[in-house]
């Protein structure tokens, strides 16, 4: 399948609708597309190639573009596997081609596929705002560091104004399903599991790309994003800004027997009927894990409800936490309810993790969950509820 974008600009990725977890760890329920570009012009560059799973459809896609042509330039935006796979396989098909990536991608290179070749006069390193020159065309290159690897780079073509935003902008789900949510969902999902401990990182280059006149975006997952530019870039202001997007109230629980499962659907309920306020809940032994980190960054408060277990908090609990934590969690409101029959301990473990996180206000009062719910518990959940609105 290849498709074209723009006269002599090409799209020649692959959906993979067969893969269950991304990185191995993000669970894929309508699958992922692996994006890359030709652009022919006076000189002939290729945007990055795809993930082995997907190499002969790539290689037949791209043959399909080239035609009788020869690639000039292989513009390695991204190390990481899912893109650089068949890069390796391109220097060894096309011995005429010049690799332009950044030190860094070069470095990594080498380390994804040894040091064995020589690659003298095959590579052309650049550096942010170095441009390259394809003929009618021209290419600006935007270093975007740690937007998701170091060697990160966007390409920025002039002309037209389309920007190969490399991860940045990307989305799970293959192109060929149509999502019923929407592009924000799985693309929120995608942007807080992936990229989201790196919001200084992304404000930095949505700065640099801030004078730009762009008219396309192209990530290397998802689909190009074409139509009210500024919505995709202010929510991704909005995101790596650890800024709230909506109003509302996420509660996480985990429970071993039940009851403070039943204590958290119950605050859920009060919240409801004291006020018109959003309410998320995730079970976090069932609900997908990266779902969950996905709403604690959406929402501007949140509720922790966990039993004691071990002298500690049951393991799932300290899971998210230990998620939230690595993902730069910051700036919300949190409650806690815990439960413990003899010594509960579940609550001073989350605050104190919590605590360790940047700019997190602890919702008071802590509710402590006794074995079970009894009336004591719903009042002290009603006042919490209180405090939450
Ligand atoms: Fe799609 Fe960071 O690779």
């Amino acid at each position: 399948m290849n498709k074209t974008i723009s006269k002599g600009v090409f799209y020649i990725g692959a959906d993979d609708t067969n893969l269950d977890l991304f990185e191995g760890q993000y669970d894929l329920p309508a699958g992922i597309s692996y994006n890359s570009y030709v652009i022919t012009d006076d000189k002939v560059a290729i945007l990055d190639t795809i993930d082995d799973r997907k190499s002969e459809e790539w290689w037949n896609n791209l043959a399909e573009v080239l035609g009788e042509r020869k690639p000039d330039y292989l513009i390695v935006s991204h190390m990481e596997p899912d893109h650089s796979a068949n890069v390796r396989r391109v220097v060894e098909e096309y011995p005429e081609i010049v690799i332009v990536l950044t030190a860094q991608a070069l470095k990594l290179y080498n380390r994804f596929f040894g040091d064995d070749q020589d690659l003298t006069n095959r590579v052309k390193l650049v550096k942010d705002g170095d441009t390259l020159e394809l003929g009618n065309r021209t290419l600006q290159f935007v270093t975007a560091p740690m937007v998701h690897w170091p060697e990160v780079m966007m390409s920025f073509e002039q002309s037209e104004g389309l920007l190969f935003s490399a991860d940045a902008f990307g989305k799970f789900g293959a192109l060929s399903y149509d999502d019923p949510e929407g592009w924000a969902c799985e693309a929120r999902r995608y942007y807080f599991n992936i990229v989201g401990k790196y919001g200084v990182q992304v404000q930095a280059v949505l700065k640099k790309l801030g004078g730009k006149q762009i008219t396309k975006i192209l990530p290397l997952h998802g689909p190009i994003l074409e139509e009210n530019l500024e919505y995709y870039i202010n929510i991704y202001n909005t995101w790596s800004s650890y800024s709230p997007e909506d109003e509302g109230i996420f509660i996480a629980y985990c429970s071993l027997h039940g009851n403070t499962e039943k204590a958290a659907l119950q605050l859920a309920e009060i919240l409801k009927g004291m006020a018109d306020v959003k309410v998320s809940v995730a079970d976090l032994r069932r609900d997908d894990m990266a779902e969950a980190v996905e709403d604690a960054f959406r929402y501007d408060r949140m509720v922790l409800a966990a039993p004691t277990y071990d002298g500690g908090i049951m393991p799932i609990m300290a899971d998210f936490l230990h998620h939230l934590s690595i993902k730069n969690f910051q700036n919300r409101k949190v409650a806690i309810i815990e439960n413990g029959s003899w010594a509960p301990m579940a609550a001073k473990i989350m605050r104190t993790q919590l605590e360790a996180m940047k700019n997190i206000t602890i919702v008071e009062p802590v509710v402590t969950v006794e074995s079970t719910v009894k009336p004591a518990t719903i009042e002290a959940l009603k006042e919490l509820a209180k405090n939450l609105i």
